[in-house]
């Protein structure tokens, strides 16, 4: 049995240099966007970046992806430096990662590594961290020839580093049955994640999904909305795995809120299974609250990633609140429309917001008169809870209940509507 490693922490942080790589169609200035998300990226994963450097590609070169001279120039850079590492901004092959780990003579990972170790961190749920791992050993296992070594020392280190701060196996033939065992772990926890959406299912209490860009203020706005104090941090993907919390709206009517993953352009092919269990909460959801960073000038860019994610996954035709934060930021973005500005962080502007969820989601909800028997008293507390109740009557032959209910709602208690409603 293989007895994971401790991170030590002697080991962090780690000092990286990192690598822009303007590729055919990339302006500079996403170059520039992209390494500077980067920066944030290794931030987040507790590095620290020492050094810049950045190239034109015209042809990417199929040995080290840059050019030969820029190879002496970032070697230069990191002996100077006292660089650990080199992160480079693009996915590289294996054979580019280690002809570029001789070159450089230091460790070498890209943008996908260090993606998979800030997901390795942030995954709670059991579902979640199985599916990193898979994610992290499918990545690594093509990457290990001729390089088990140089991983090795490295391990407990930013891109070696697995869920519940474990290091990463890095012998390929335990990998392999590693990887067997946590497919069939992540198949029995998936089943059992089924059930309970089904249960959950069965409760018709709308759910809402916040879906936005990767730092928008999800988190904090679902701390807002609930109090509930969800994980909030001044970091990238502080949010891997579903949060959901339960929230009163204005009218009385109880949501649940689903906080998701950020979405982030270029997303690694490899990190897609890692989002599913995210995906799954927002294909579920009665509405989406798309949070966008107003104060950030690349929102409109931002703004479009998430529009075709969504697109992409179905989801773009479900009613849906645009929510402009950070308005308490000087911030030039407004996409006009319906979006509404608020600061998650000063509470301005959610009164607007929780109004508008209620008067999004009446549409979901249906009209109906119930006569319920006198000793159902229970059947009308929960409409209180679930639906909206306009009006009570109690005569002789029961409890007249004027109220607004969800479809599935209506039809569990159908047979105590009056005809006609
Ligand atoms: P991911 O989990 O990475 O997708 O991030 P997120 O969208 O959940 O963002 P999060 O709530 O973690 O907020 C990111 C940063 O923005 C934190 O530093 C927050 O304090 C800050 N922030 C969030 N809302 C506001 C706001 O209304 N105003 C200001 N000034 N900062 C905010």
């Amino acid at each position: 049995m293989n007895t994971p490693l401790r991170i030590r922490p002697d080991l962090v942080p780690q000092r990286a240099i990192i690598v822009g790589v303007r590729i055919k169609g990339m302006t500079r200035r996403q170059m520039e966007k992209s390494l500077d998300e980067l920066e944030r990226l290794i931030d987040t994963a507790g590095g620290r970046v020492v050094g810049r450097i950045s190239q034109e590609v015209r042809r990417i070169d199929p040995a080290t992806f840059i050019g030969k001279g820029k190879v002496g120039e970032i070697a230069q850079l990191a002996a100077g430096r006292e660089a650990d590492m080199v992160a480079v901004d693009q996915d590289l092959s294996p054979i580019q990662n280690r002809n570029l780990e001789e070159a450089l003579k230091v460790f070498v990972i890209d943008r996908t590594a260090v993606i998979l170790d800030i997901f390795a961190r942030r995954a709670r749920s059991r579902e979640g961290k199985l599916q990193v791992e898979l994610a992290q050993l499918e990545y690594l296992a093509p990457r290990l020839v001729g390089r088990g070594f140089m991983f090795s020392q490295q391990v407990g280190r930013i891109g070696t580093r697995g869920p519940g701060e474990t290091a990463l196996e890095y012998d390929r033939r335990r990998i392999r049955d590693r990887i067997a065992l946590l497919r069939s772990r992540l198949e029995r926890v998936r089943s059992h994640r089924r059930v309970q959406r089904m249960r959950r299912e069965a409760v018709p209490v709308p759910l809402v999904s916040l879906v936005g860009y990767t730092n928008s203020g999800k988190s904090t706005l679902l701390n807002a909305l609930t109090g509930a104090g969800a994980f909030v941090e001044d970091k990238l993907f502080a949010t891997l795995d579903p949060m959901v919390r339960r929230v009163r709206l204005p009218s009385g009517r109880e949501v649940l809120v689903a906080d998701t993953v950020g979405f982030i352009r270029r997303l690694p092919h490899e990190l897609v299974e890692s989002f599913k269990a995210t995906f799954e909460e927002v294909a579920h959801a009665h509405m989406l609250l798309h949070v966008i960073d107003g104060s950030d000038d690349e929102a409109p860019v931002q703004m479009d990633v998430v529009e075709s994610v969504l697109a992409d996954l179905g989801l773009n035709h479900k009613p849906r609140v645009d929510v402009v934060n950070k308005c308490d930021l000087p911030h030039t973005f407004s996409p006009g429309g319906d979006a509404i500005q608020i600061s998650a962080l000063t509470g301005s502007g959610i009164k607007d917001l929780l109004d508008q969820m209620d008067r999004a989601l009446r549409t979901e909800f249906r009209r109906a008169v119930l006569r319920l028997p006198i000793e159902r008293g229970d059947v009308l507390s929960t409409l209180y809870r679930l639906g909206y109740v306009w009006k009570v009557d109690y005569n002789g032959s029961g409890i007249l209940v004027d109220c607004e209910l969800h479809q599935k709602f209506y039809n569990k208690y159908r047979a105590y509507a009056l005809e006609g409603e």
